[in-house]
């Protein structure tokens, strides 16, 4: 019974299955489906050099990694590893491996700098910091019971502005590249993000097979979308929230609460039992917003640095 660690066969079922339910035990508060693991291999930015990688034992997946550089920062020789093993399959080697295997190769593609997302648990701190990575920002993961849980009552829309869906923008996306691009510019992290191709964009973000358009609300200000919050869901009861954004211009009007309210009310009313977000720990807008809406803490992760030679 020996662990290995192999590339995963994005078109082998079993290997997609068995990818998606080992980050669904390790991380439940984010979703993952075969598919969306199949569209993720497939269409990330080529740039990235994505490499999933599994760790198995006796033909079952039981670790797995996504393995790329951060090709979208403008701090070029940034590579992140982020490996999640199945909770009871724990101190088998099998995260060792994957680190191995994953570090080896980011540092032949160039990377100086190395970063991991661990779930804040003295096991996973331990094991980030015996391989010399060194703890950077931390993110909160919360949990809004939707089948239960009372959702604030909705406010008011303010003149000159007008809710749409994702849906809307069907014939014509960009609009929407271009809010997700001018936000995600200033959302706190460890790591600058900007977003400057837009067909990259839309075959990986666009055409992701979690986004749902109905649910995903778009707050626009004389016609010109202003702010939106980006929702998932996964084909059962499961709704998150991929990202929510306002432009510079138009902050404090809360309007980004607006659009979170809109969605979950209507994701509630779609049926869907369980929203799950999550924010950087120093995002004080974004934390005050989701404890208005009665999200509760579910589980903090700390993203851990380490510098190569
Ligand atoms: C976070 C963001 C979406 C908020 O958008 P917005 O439209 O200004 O938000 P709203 O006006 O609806 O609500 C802001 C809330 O934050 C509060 N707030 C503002 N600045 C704050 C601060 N520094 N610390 C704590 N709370 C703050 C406001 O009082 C308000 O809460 P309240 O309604 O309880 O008074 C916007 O700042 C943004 O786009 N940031 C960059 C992208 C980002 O970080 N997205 C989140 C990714 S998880």
């Amino acid at each position: 019974m020996t662990v290995l660690v192999r590339d995963l066969r994005p078109d082998v079922p079993a290997d997609a299955e068995g990818f998606a339910r080992v980050r669904r035990l390790a991380l439940p508060y984010i979703l993952f489906t075969p598919d969306s693991v199949r569209h993720t291999a497939a269409h990330v930015h080529p740039a990235a050099r994505f490499r999933p990688l599994v760790a198995e034992e006796d033909g079952e997946i039981i670790g797995t990694a996504q393995v790329h550089l951060i090709h979208d920062s403008p701090e070029p020789g940034q590579g992140a590893l982020n490996i999640y093993v199945r909770p009871d399959q724990t101190g088998r080697g099998a995260g060792r491996l994957l680190a191995r295997v994953a570090e080896e190769y980011l540092a032949e593609l160039g990377a100086t700098r190395l970063l991991a997302w661990a779930l804040d648990e003295p096991a996973n701190r331990a094991f980030a910091e015996r391989h010399g990575y060194r703890p950077g920002r931390s993110a909160h993961f919360l949990r809004l019971d939707l089948a239960h849980g009372t959702l604030p009552p909705l406010p008011e829309t303010p003149s000159g502005v007008e809710l749409r869906t994702a849906a809307d923008f069907a014939a014509d996306p960009r609009p929407l590249f271009e809010l997700d691009a001018e936000t995600v510019l200033d959302e706190p992290g460890d790591v600058d993000t900007e977003f400057t191709d837009y067909d990259a964009w839309v075959e990986e973000v666009w055409h992701h097979p979690l986004l749902n358009r109905e649910l995903t609300v778009v707050v626009c200000a004389d016609g010109r979308p202003v702010a939106f919050t980006v929702a998932y869901t996964d084909g059962g009861t499961r709704y998150s929230t991929a990202m929510t954004g306002t432009v510079r211009a138009h902050r404090g009007r809360g309007l980004a609460k607006l659009a979170k309210i809109h969605s979950l009310r209507r994701a509630r009313a779609a049926g869907l039992t369980e929203a799950f977000t999550g924010n950087d720990t120093g995002n004080g807008p974004m934390i005050a917003i989701n404890k208005r809406l009665g999200y509760a803490f579910c589980a903090r992760e700390v993203r851990y640095i380490r510098a190569l030679d």
